[in-house]
């Protein structure tokens, strides 16, 4: 199958190489010259393990090419992927949907006999209509469909996460489409990866409705995790021994600072105007995007609470800074707004964060970025766990608690144990960890 990916970002990029690497003809195009330029060279812009590699042997064998003009690659393809972003509106948080339409637009002008256009930006229900709306206009005899085939790839695991996917959504009615589809995912259905057939608008709706659920999730064992910590229970115990009912699932009931990323908070909120604007409110997924605002700020609280009430004149040693592990990505990350609420009450910030210092640089002001974690906490009042990176996990802690001046962690991802470090003499603060009261 001829494949050309339209928008070399995340998710167009990571899609695109491993559709080469099932054995397509994949042309990736960006309308950023430097951007193709880089990825010609092999130089990855985004930090993704297993990407460059990738990205580098499909090159190598000639499945893989860039550019930044999209005619040649739409003319000989099979199926056209819109890749493009889709950010919040600013003002009003509805998707801004203008790259995506831009594509269709540009598109519709050099395709050539039967295509299949399919949109894998994520985009509100109704979207596909529109693109095909376009298409029908700029173009009114050519031979397309126009199909909805969400992503649910998540940062730091999306090349096992395409490959070995839950599922597989393809949203159309035209039979010849979902062929060309589903030879195009051919390999991952011979892996067993269910072909979920549906209607195009179903398949809009299941991303947003499948990102608000697990949105839920998190702000649900989060709240949970706050009445842990009045009541005397231990939230990981409770995710636990609710996780290992099949109804409800063991995974996303890991208590933390709130949800980050370029997806959730997004998404979120342009599920809340879509059902506003159809009339049928989604008032919980309302209530879960205000939650997680809101508890950003209450991370902070807690830990001036750890400090003794202020922070003024202190400093504290941020560990993490990423909106999670295994990326460089710092869109919504709650460190960027601990950080600031931190620094606002007089606070001084020293951070390190294994991959995400170079975006951390151009967001926070007047922080002390470290070399590495024991340079980060040597001298400081507290120490804060924002990310759960592995190496953190690994830190030899006798030496973080020679280093610190007090023996203050407030680990906001609960990667230790609270008994060791109360043992090793630390006055520890984790996330839903409460204490049984003394008798
Ligand atoms: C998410 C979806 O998982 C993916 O399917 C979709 O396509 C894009 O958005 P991503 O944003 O990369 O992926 O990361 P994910 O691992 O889902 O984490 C999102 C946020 O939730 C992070 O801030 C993470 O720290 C937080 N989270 C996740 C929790 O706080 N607790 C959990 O149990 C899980």
């Amino acid at each position: 199958m001829r494949v050309a990916m339209i928008g070399s970002g995340y998710v167009g990029l990571v899609s695109g190489a491993c559709f080469a690497d099932f054995g397509h003809v994949v042309a990736c195009i960006d309308k950023d010259p430097a951007k193709i330029a880089a990825l010609e060279r092999g130089e990855i812009p985004i930090y993704e393990p297993g990407l460059s590699e990738l990205v580098a042997k499909n090159m190598r064998e000639g499945r893989l090419t860039f550019a930044t003009d999209l005619t040649e690659a739409v003319r000989g393809a099979d199926a056209v992927f819109i890749a493009v972003g889709t950010p919040s509106r600013r003002g009003d948080g509805h998707a801004d949907l203008s790259y995506v339409y831009q594509a269709a637009r540009e598109i519709a002008a050099v395709m050539d006999g039967y295509t299949v256009v399919v949109t894998k930006s994520t985009v509100p229900v109704g979207t596909g209509d529109e693109v095909e709306r376009i298409l029908r206009e700029t173009r009114p005899g050519a031979n397309f469909a126009v199909v909805s085939n969400p992503e649910f790839l998540r940062e730091g695991a999306a090349i096992s996460d395409f490959k070995r996917p839950d599922r597989i959504v393809i949203g159309t009615d035209d039979p010849r489409a979902r062929e060309v589809m589903a030879e195009i995912y051919r390999p991952l259905y011979l892996n067993q990866a269910p072909l979920l057939f549906t209607g195009r608008r179903t398949a809009e709706v299941i991303k947003y409705a499948g990102n608000a659920f697990l949105a839920t999730k998190i702000t649900f064992i989060n709240e949970i995790a706050d009445l842990c910590e009045q009541v005397g229970a231990d939230v990981q115990e409770v995710a636990r021994g609710i996780g290992l009912d099949n109804r409800i699932g063991a995974k996303f009931l890991h208590a933390g600072p709130g949800f980050g990323g370029s997806c959730f908070p997004k998404d979120t909120l342009a599920l809340i105007k879509t059902a506003q604007d159809a009339g049928t409110p989604v008032r919980i997924v309302e209530t879960v995007a205000a939650v997680n605002d809101q508890r950003k700020r209450a991370m902070a609280r807690k830990v001036i609470a750890a400090c003794g009430g202020t922070v003024r004149g202190k400093t504290v040693a941020v560990l993490g800074l990423t909106f999670k592990p295994n990326t460089d990505d710092m869109r919504e990350a709650p460190s960027l707004s601990i950080i600031t609420a931190l620094q606002d009450v007089g606070a001084s910030v020293k951070a390190y964060d294994p991959e995400g210092m170079t975006q951390a640089k151009t967001l926070l002001d007047g922080v002390t970025y470290c070399t590495d974690a024991y340079a980060c906490v040597e001298g400081a009042d507290a120490l804060v766990i924002v990310t759960e990176w592995d190496a953190f996990r690994a830190l030899d802690l006798d030496r973080v608690k020679r280093l610190l001046k007090t023996p203050v962690v407030v680990d906001l991802r609960n990667i230790y144990r609270p008994e060791d470090m109360t043992k090793r003499g630390f006055t520890y603060v984790g996330v839903g960890r409460g204490r049984a009261p003394a008798p």
